[in-house]
């Protein structure tokens, strides 16, 4: 669409890493090589005094990834304290040093590829496509953040407390830690529990290119007293949270009575496209597959409810449901994989009940292999509203609506009022219909014509508005201000 405008990334000659090309043979071969290689390693997380508890594949429940030895309560204190006693040396630091670090750290990354993208799939359940594009981000954020910490003056807040997902259990946690070091805070981490193994290994990365230890201390653990813990600690100075709505809610509760502290939540979405009766069908159906299928759902970005123009509803359905039928679900290590599994067997009971509550008009066999794991058949299930679609569906369930043309204005109004604003899907060959449709969508961003997953660091920032985040927006231009304070500016006479 000519009038949407991608801002440009201002910070210099910076590129975006260009990942791995699964399409050659050699680079396929040391992939699938790195994978079984991957299997020998004890991969490890967490301080080897604390319980250990083994953190196994979700694709193969056999399969053991590694052991995290979880933090007791006790160590958020003792924690705080090491990032508060540290946190004027680190703050002292030219922000050009603590950029060359973070520079360095994304070459490390880069070259440790053979570690990184096996575990995405091991520990995460990760497609081999996006465990590269994970890696890719992560390197991405380092980059982009360093970039900024160049460029932008401000004084750091202290001790800031990351807490991030398992969904984008590199990338996320690389990019929160990055920013939270760039603006040159000291950081502890929390990361999820389903995927803190290749948080260590991300950390002992950042460790061996030059963050000292106790600038960036890993803390895994549970999420209420370790995440909790830390937050509602008075040392700590800042939070970057990406998690569940549910979750930013209780820290924000949290924080309230300390009303200096900035929190940066990155939440959930109830994500639609709209195709009207001009769009292009089989680019509609190619969208909607990656919209909402791509790993297995699990993003929060991804397509929660297809919106059709009644006319054309049975005809893109009946596509739909022929290409879905062809996607190949199972291991996410063999690269013929298009979806592996949900992430563990609580998000496969809530999806599974999700579907026994509500009749799909398509669900997609599973093989018998999937019993060792925790997949969930990709579906379809029709819809009468929007208000009929509830909490977020996290997985590879599509809802779909038809609607009238003419009340086009309702639908667009009965999303907005879900609360939630992340990520919008328009598919139109009229110019009036899409620009209708994105001035009144209070998302953050706006997909015109193609997917909407997959938001480019530094040229396509990422983050939503309501229920869905608090902004900045990730990867964009405004988010390391977050994480710094103005300082004083000199008043002369
Ligand atoms: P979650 O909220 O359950 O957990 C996220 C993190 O919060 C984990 O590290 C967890 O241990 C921690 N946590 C849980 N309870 C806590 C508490 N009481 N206090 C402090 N920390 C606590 O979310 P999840 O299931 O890991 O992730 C999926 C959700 O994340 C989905 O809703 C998805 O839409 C959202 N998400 C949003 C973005 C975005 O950029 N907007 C990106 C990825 C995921
Ligand atoms: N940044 C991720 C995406 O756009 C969440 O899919």
């Amino acid at each position: 669409h000519p009038r949407v405008a991608l801002p440009a990334d201002i910070f210099g000659d910076r590129r975006n890493s260009t990942g791995s090309d699964l399409s050659s043979p050699p680079v396929l071969k040391a992939m699938q090589v790195a994978i079984e290689a991957s299997r020998v390693i004890g991969f490890t997380a967490g301080d080897k005094a604390w319980p250990g508890r083994p953190v196994l594949n979700p694709a193969d429940r056999r399969d053991q990834v590694g052991l995290v030895h979880e933090a007791p309560p006790e160590a958020v204190p003792q924690t705080l304290a090491r990032a508060e006693a540290i946190a004027p040396d680190w703050a002292a630091r030219p922000a050009d040093a603590r950029a060359d670090i973070l520079e360095r750290a994304a070459d490390l990354f880069e070259a440790r590829r053979d570690t990184f993208v096996p575990l995405a799939i091991r520990e995460a359940g990760k497609t081999m496509a996006n465990a590269i594009g994970e890696l890719r981000e992560a390197v991405d954020f380092l980059r982009y953040y360093a970039a900024q910490a160049r460029a932008l003056p401000g004084t750091p807040l202290g001790p800031v407390v990351c807490i991030s997902p398992w969904n984008f259990p590199l990338a996320i946690f690389t990019g929160q830690v990055a920013a939270a070091l760039a603006a040159g805070n000291t950081v502890i981490a929390k990361p999820a529990e389903q995927t803190p193994l290749i948080a260590a290994e991300a950390v002992r990365l950042l460790h061996e290119a030059g963050i000292p230890p106790d600038v960036l201390q890993l803390l895994p653990g549970d999420g209420a007293s370790i995440g909790g813990g830390l937050v509602a600690d008075p040392r700590c100075q800042g939070v970057v949270f990406t998690g569940s709505t549910e979750v930013a809610r209780l820290l924000q509760r949290s924080l309230s009575t300390r009303g200096d502290v900035p929190l940066i939540a990155e939440t959930g979405g109830q994500n639609a496209m709209i195709v009207d009766s001009s769009a292009l069908a089989e680019q509609v159906v190619a969208d909607v597959l990656a919209s909402a299928f791509d790993s297995a759902g699990q993003r929060c970005s991804a397509l929660r409810v297809l919106c059709l123009q009644e006319e054309v509803a049975p005809h893109i359905l009946e596509m739909l449901e022929g290409a879905m039928r062809e996607l190949v679900i199972g291991d996410p290590s063999r690269i013929e994989t298009d979806l592996g599994p949900v992430i563990d067997v609580e998000a496969e009971a809530n999806l599974r009940g999700h579907l026994a509550r509500h009749p799909a008009r398509l669900t997609l066999p599973l093989s018998a292999d999937a019993a060792q794991g925790s997949f969930v058949p990709p579906s379809l299930i029709e819809i009468g509203s929007v208000a009929e679609l509830g909490r977020e569906v996290f997985g590879p369930v599509l809802h779909v609506l038809r609607f009238d043309r003419e009340r086009l204005g309702e639908l667009v109004q009965a999303l907005n009022a879900t609360g939630y604003g992340l990520t919008l899907g328009v598919h139109s060959r009229i110019d009036e219909t899409i620009d209708f449709v994105v001035e009144r969508a209070h998302v953050g961003n706006a997909y015109v014509n193609r997917n909407i997953i997959g938001a480019v660091v530094g040229a396509q920032p990422f983050g939503g508005e309501g229920l869905s985040g608090t902004g900045p927006k990730a990867g964009g231009p405004l988010y390391l201000r977050r994480l710094m304070r103005a300082g004083p500016v000199p008043c002369l006479e």
